[in-house]
């Protein structure tokens, strides 16, 4: 019994200083000590003992148990000290390291377009606002003057959230002005920029998501040739002084009259170009005088209010601004391409 504690000893001992990890020390108290350890193992055959050898047996059997305690409680200290050790070195910080110098990115090049026809507008008195993108088919269309069956209000042209066509992806900026004089005390002057939708195959000029500006003016005494001033001031602000316009004739079912404004070529003054493709000249939003059918359908009595209202695309201004070549570099952002601006 003697000869099987001390082997015990020497077993337990070496394999305690072998093991690497916490729990393999507590599985080995369990394998030594434990209820069906081997020491109990041994302890069973303390019966076969004389009375007389039973206690020092017993003496022994006791240091026993307290020697492989005392070890595996060192051996657990030892590892976890060297596991902090290791954990405190893997997480050094080197304070003298230089640092990374961060990556700011930069206004992407429509917003800077869109930031510069805000200030303009600011700067004559006009409000900002922002609407719905989802729309009923009543403010895209029909307080319009766009009335059901016209051409536009085909489910091929316009994206449809319900059968009965009467919620929708705007597909223009226009339902701004109706929101605007329902809404609002008079007189009105605004500009509305967002997204607006149309189911267009993506190319060079097209794509099924693009962004117009709208704007208008309400007021006693508001004529055509409001319009006009604040357009060439507009322009003249954007492409410089001296940038000729023309207004031709044009038909919009929410304006009477209508017209489009084109601005003179920049490229070529006028002679005809790739970038206004041989036309002289470029066409930049369409324009009219708020029909009095639409002042009235918003409760402003068109004998007494008059207004204009405009319409222009974002991106076709970004466009010539910065001779961008073709509109899907616009919503690509591509860093290489946003990085040149
Ligand atoms: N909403 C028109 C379009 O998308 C533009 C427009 C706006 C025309 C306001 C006249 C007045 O083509």
């Amino acid at each position: 019994m003697k000869e099987a504690m001390q082997r015990l000893r020497e077993a337990s001992i070496r394999a305690i200083l072998e093991s690497n990890d916490t729990e393999d020390l507590e599985s080995l108290r369990v394998k030594y000590l434990g209820k069906k350890g081997e020491l109990t193992a041994i302890l069973r055959q303390m019966g076969k003992l004389s009375a007389e050898e039973r206690p020092a047996m017993g003496q022994l059997a006791n240091q026993l148990r307290s020697d492989i305690e005392e070890s595996i409680e060192r051996r657990c200290a030892e590892l976890s000290e060297a596991m902090l050790a290791m954990k405190l070195e893997r997480e050094a910080v080197d304070v003298t390291m230089p640092g990374r110098e961060p990556q700011l990115g930069h206004k992407h090049p429509m917003y800077n377009v869109l930031d510069q026809i805000k200030d303009i507008f600011i700067g004559m008195g006009f409000e900002i606002v922002d609407g719905p993108e989802v729309e009923l088919a009543d403010y895209n269309f029909t307080k319009l003057n766009i009335d059901e069956g016209h051409p536009s209000r085909e489910w091929t042209d316009t994206f449809y959230f319900t059968e009965d066509s009467r919620i929708l992806l705007r597909t223009q900026t226009s339902p701004m002005q109706i929101h605007a004089m329902e809404a609002k005390e008079l007189p009105i002057r605004m500009i509305a920029p967002g997204r607006v939708y149309r189911k267009d195959e993506v190319d060079a000029t097209h794509s099924p998501m693009f962004h117009q500006i709208e704007g208008m003016v309400i007021d006693k005494g508001v004529t055509m040739a409001d319009l006009k001033a604040t357009l060439n001031l507009v322009v003249e602000k954007i492409y410089g002084k001296g940038t000729v316009t023309r207004f031709r004739p044009h038909h919009f079912p929410f304006t009477e009259p209508s017209c489009e404004m084109d601005i003179q070529c920049h490229k070529c003054g006028g002679k005809g170009c790739p970038t206004c493709k041989g036309e002289g000249w470029i066409e930049v939003l369409g324009a009219g005088m708020v029909h009095p059918k639409v002042l009235a359908g918003c409760g402003i009595d068109p004998d007494v209010y008059s207004g204009w209202a405009f319409g222009m695309g974002l991106e076709r201004l970004a466009m010539g601004e910065y001779k961008i070549t073709d509109l899907r570099l616009i919503f690509e952002n591509d860093v290489r391409f946003l990085e040149q601006f």
